[in-house]
């Protein structure tokens, strides 16, 4: 199948109450092991490039890849440039064929969030692309590698997010309830009432970054309250260092087994989005749009 868009992916979670999982790429390992859950679990599967990991995966290598899995697997598949910051990027994944382009004005204030993000949509819908837009501002820093704790301060406002859907026409919003990324400092405790009530006043599928470290439970709950779309990339990070460390430890630092190691990798990786893809709810609605 090709490649779809989030919008296509989205809406049918939204409406069935099931969360599909972001899952970053920095290689071609990550990727493959994306794969191997999603085809195992018979879930679709939303693939993200961060701009910030734009240095350790070359985009026109490896999204030809992409394309022919989506072409022989019978999921859907979603490509999604993650956190894009600049026109640079924005330009460079719609050139490479992306469905979906997050645009992360979070950093921005209010009126230029939003001038920006609907030129992002003028310019991303008039060939098909789906936009995902962020208001109020995740903690800690995409890509991980921070123990962080979001700040209430820069939770996302409710009459604003309303404006902000409005005003931008983005197909998803990422919201900021107490949700971080990297490792979470402390258990997060998410603002579930202000979730609730962003969902009431805004008519499109939510998002919730910093997915790493949030309970089963709270994913449920958040869920049942218009999150469509989960983030995910410190825990795949996590499992692939741990793997890496056991298997140094056990084997030694033989030369050829390097092979055998990176395949129980992407063994450890792919265990790890195979669970999170139970937890939201998306195993066996492969396509389902
Ligand atoms: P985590 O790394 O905290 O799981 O967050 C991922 C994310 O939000 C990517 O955009
Ligand atoms: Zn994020």
């Amino acid at each position: 199948m090709p490649l779809v868009t989030l919008k296509e992916v989205l809406d049918t979670a939204y409406r069935e109450g099931y969360a599909v999982g972001a899952f970053n790429i920095i290689d071609l390992e990550f990727l493959e092991a994306i794969v191997l859950a999603a085809h195992r679990k018979n879930s679709p599967v939303i693939l993200n490039i961060a701009e910030v990991h734009f240095p350790f995966v070359n985009l026109e290598h490896i999204v030809p890849v992409v394309k022919e899995i989506a072409r022989e697997e019978h999921f859907d598949m979603v490509l999604n440039l993650d956190h894009g910051l600049t026109m640079e990027a924005i330009e460079r994944a719609i050139a490479n064929g992306f469905t979906s382009i997050m645009f992360d004005g979070s950093h921005l204030d209010f009126d230029e969030n939003v001038k920006q993000t609907r030129e992002v949509v003028k310019m991303c819908h008039a060939v098909n692309i789906s936009v995902e837009g962020e208001l109020g501002a995740v903690g800690g820093a995409e890509g991980g590698g921070l123990v962080g704790k979001a700040d209430p301060s820069k939770y996302t406002d409710v009459v604003q997010a309303k404006e902000f859907a409005r005003q931008t026409g983005v197909d998803a919003l990422a919201v900021a309830i107490g949700n971080s990324h990297g490792k979470y400092k402390g258990e997060p405790d998410l603002d579930f009432q202000r979730l609730k009530a962003i969902r009431d006043a805004v008519a499109v599928p939510l998002v919730l970054h910093g997915g790493s470290g949030i309970s089963a439970a709270d994913f449920r709950n958040a869920i049942s309250l218009g999150i469509a779309k989960i983030n995910f990339f410190t825990g795949m990070s996590e499992a692939a260092i741990q793997t890496t460390t056991s298997y140094v430890q056990r084997i030694g630092t033989q030369y050829n087994d390097y092979p055998m190691m990176m395949k129980e990798v992407k063994e450890s990786v792919a265990a790890v989005v195979a669970e999170q893809m139970e937890i939201f709810g998306s195993t066996g609605k492969a396509a389902n749009h």
